[in-house]
């Protein structure tokens, strides 16, 4: 039987979910929550993982096969495998992927390779140990760096995510791109967005994808261009003769949208057709006020087919006008 999948009013597939488990991190990167004062949601808000096993049912039964958890950080939600376990064996889940900082990951390496993870995608701003000290708060770059490691000796596909800093990491670029010469990794580097928690964001980006990118072909000449997967979010190329690729996201100028399949569950449930509403459902509610599987596909339906055209149209609708919440709470 032909599966089936669900359009937006749009006319883009929506198959691939990205999920939060928690708010909590072990970091403090500064471009996504403050240092201090942070409000972390009561556990009692936070999705169960039995209602995130029925929410992703649901979504699959009407064609989302791709899920990518995220957080916060995903392992500081105690028991996270055993989650997961349970996702990889959901009918219609074709390929379960992570993003994570790799603080914790690497004891579940193996098991991650054995449940068959489609990939893990590694946030790593830097390979100094001081700047990591100076961008995330907290002096864990060996436990982020043995991971990547030890996912690159396991044969797990990773991608590194390296958001691009006036003033903090702009001397790594180079060195990071110079990782995909021996390494078979995908370097994304990833335009900052205003998702700090704190809402004092610059009015203009300074480091755009064309400037990440001349940057990068002023050191590499003869970069080339590849082919982009079907809605990516990255533009890749790769230095000739180099194993890994090297890839640019435009998350602020937000230049791919047009082909947005993605919809996202932050960690208390709220439902977002974009990275930049302020969230358009309210799963955990309908879930916990009794709403059947009916209920709960009819709303999703609903919210599918009023979704914004792109991230413009989306943040101009916020109730909220002011983007300030914290990329661990929407789960990037
Ligand atoms: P793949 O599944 O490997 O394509 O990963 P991904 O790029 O979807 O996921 P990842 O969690 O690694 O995110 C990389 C960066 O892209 C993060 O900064 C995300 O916030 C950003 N990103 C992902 N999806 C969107 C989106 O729909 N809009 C915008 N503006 N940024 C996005
Ligand atoms: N701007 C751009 N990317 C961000 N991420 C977190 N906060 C921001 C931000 N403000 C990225 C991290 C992580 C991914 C899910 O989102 O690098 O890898
Ligand atoms: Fe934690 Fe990721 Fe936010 Fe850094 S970007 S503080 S690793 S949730």
């Amino acid at each position: 039987m032909k599966k089936q999948v669900l359009y937006d009013n749009h006319g883009r597939p929506i198959n691939y979910l990205r999920l939060a488990v928690t708010d909590r991190c072990n970091l403090r990167c500064f471009y996504c929550m403050p240092e201090e004062g942070i409000k972390y949601l009561p556990k009692k808000q936070l999705l169960t993982f039995e209602e995130i096993e029925r929410l992703i049912q649901v979504l699959a039964s009407l064609g989302v096969s791709k899920i990518r958890l995220t957080g916060g950080e995903p392992f500081v939600r105690t028991d996270l495998m055993q989650l997961i376990r349970k996702i990889v064996s959901i009918e219609g889940v074709e390929q379960v992927h992570l993003t994570t900082n790799g603080i914790l990951t690497a004891p579940h390496i193996h098991e991650l390779k054995e449940l068959g993870i489609a990939s893990v995608n590694l946030s790593l701003d830097t390979l100094d140990r001081e700047r990591f000290k100076t961008i995330t708060r907290r002096d864990e770059f060996e436990s982020t760096w043995s991971t990547l490691q030890q996912l690159i000796v396991s044969e797990i596909p990773v991608k590194i995510n390296t958001v691009v800093m006036e003033g903090k990491n702009i001397d790594d670029l180079i060195p990071m791109v110079e990782l995909t010469r021996t390494h078979n990794v995908s370097v994304r580097f990833i335009e900052e967005m205003p998702f700090n928690g704190e809402g004092n964001h610059y009015a203009k980006l300074t480091w755009t994808y064309k400037k990440i990118l001349e940057w990068i072909k002023s050191e590499y000449p003869a970069l080339e261009k590849l082919v982009d997967e079907p809605h990516a979010t990255a533009y890749q190329y790769q230095v000739p003769g180099y194993r890994g690729k090297v890839g640019v996201i435009a998350a602020f100028s937000r230049t791919f949208c047009g082909t947005c399949n993605r919809i996202r569950v932050t960690a208390q449930g709220t439902l977002k057709t974009c990275l930049y509403d302020d969230g358009v459902l309210n799963t955990r509610d309908l879930m916990r006020g009794g709403a059947s599987d009916e209920v709960l596909k009819e709303n999703l339906i609903q919210a599918f087919s009023s979704r914004s055209r792109d991230g413009f149209e989306a943040e101009s609708k916020r109730k909220n006008l002011v983007v300030s919440e914290s990329m661990s709470t929407i789960g990037g």
